[in-house]
């Protein structure tokens, strides 16, 4: 068997199209366009390529970015500071701050400041909980754009069992509760789950989230399967593989992503369109 790709980049391009369209709409009646603050601190390279796509789409879409480029040396008190202003402002809807932060700041502490209601990145205790509730309001772009992904493919979803590798709090975790909301029993894998092939080998769809390259063999592929890639990993000789050995997955699997093209610009696009829900300030 040879996979079908599912091309995230295409199925990204189509969503801002028309978000694109949604944000004309508002302004057209009237309304100010929706304002993001993307908040970078640091100088991680990587970091620094997805601030600069979002600020893109930002611009593409017309939704008015405001950048807060912080030096590595910026305090902890001074950042929440900033995010305190941000939270009072009127002319900024949505709040985001690129992650991971130095060490010497505490993500918690940091995400948790950002108002409900502007936090597009929908890492929020209350929007992880109004998730878990059945009600999502503002959504993680990963997990939610990886939903739109696994959609595309046209296969009947309902009552399939899904592996996600990976038990983190921004894509693993919530994963699992988006998938809930479409009729998928999800299984979490982490780092004491032991023997992680017997878990894959039972997938009908596999979700890497580990962030180690080539991770998941394609060996374990249950034939037909459905692969979301979400990591993205720079090799020694600069090229960029996934969480799953691409080749001898795409042997066994009916249908996989790409890296990069697959996951990484849902996220982007997830992310204008909880921008655009902020605008309504949608806990309010
Ligand atoms: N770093 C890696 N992924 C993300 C994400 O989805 N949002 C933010 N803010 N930082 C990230």
């Amino acid at each position: 068997m040879s996979a079908k790709l599912i091309d995230g980049k295409a199925i990204a391009a189509e969503l801002r199209q028309s978000l694109k369209q949604q944000v004309t709409e508002r302004t057209a009646a009237g309304k100010a366009a929706p304002g993001l603050a993307v908040v970078l601190v640091g100088d991680s390279a990587a970091s620094a390529v997805y601030v600069r796509n979002k600020r893109k789409a930002c611009a593409e879409i017309g939704i008015e970015s405001f950048a807060y480029d912080l030096p590595d040396s910026t305090g902890q008190s001074e950042l929440i500071a900033l995010i305190d202003e941000l939270n009072g402002r009127d002319d900024i809807d949505g709040i985001l701050v690129q992650l991971p932060l130095p060490k010497h700041i505490d993500d918690d502490t940091v995400l948790d400041r950002i108002r409900a209601d502007k936090d597009v990145d929908g890492f929020h205790p209350e929007n992880i909980g109004k998730l878990l509730q059945r009600r999502p309001t503002l959504r993680p772009c990963t997990p939610w754009g990886s939903i739109d992904l696994l959609k595309s493919t046209g296969e009947d979803l309902t009552g399939m069992h899904a592996v996600i590798v990976g038990a983190s709090s921004i894509v693993g975790r919530p994963m699992a509760l988006e998938l809930l909301l479409i009729g998928v029993t999800p299984t979490i894998c982490h780092s004491r789950s032991g023997d992680l092939e017997r878990y894959v080998r039972e997938a009908d769809i596999v979700i890497a989230a580990v962030g180690i390259p080539e991770f998941v063999k394609g060996s374990w592929i249950k034939p037909g399967a459905i692969i979301i890639d979400v990591g993205i990993n720079r090799t020694d000789d600069g090229k960029l593989v996934g969480d799953v050995e691409f080749e001898a997955a795409s042997q066994r699997a009916g249908w996989i992503t790409p890296v990069p093209g697959g996951v990484g610009p849902m996220t982007v696009a997830k992310l204008m369109q909880n921008a655009i829900t902020t605008a309504d300030r949608p806990n309010q």
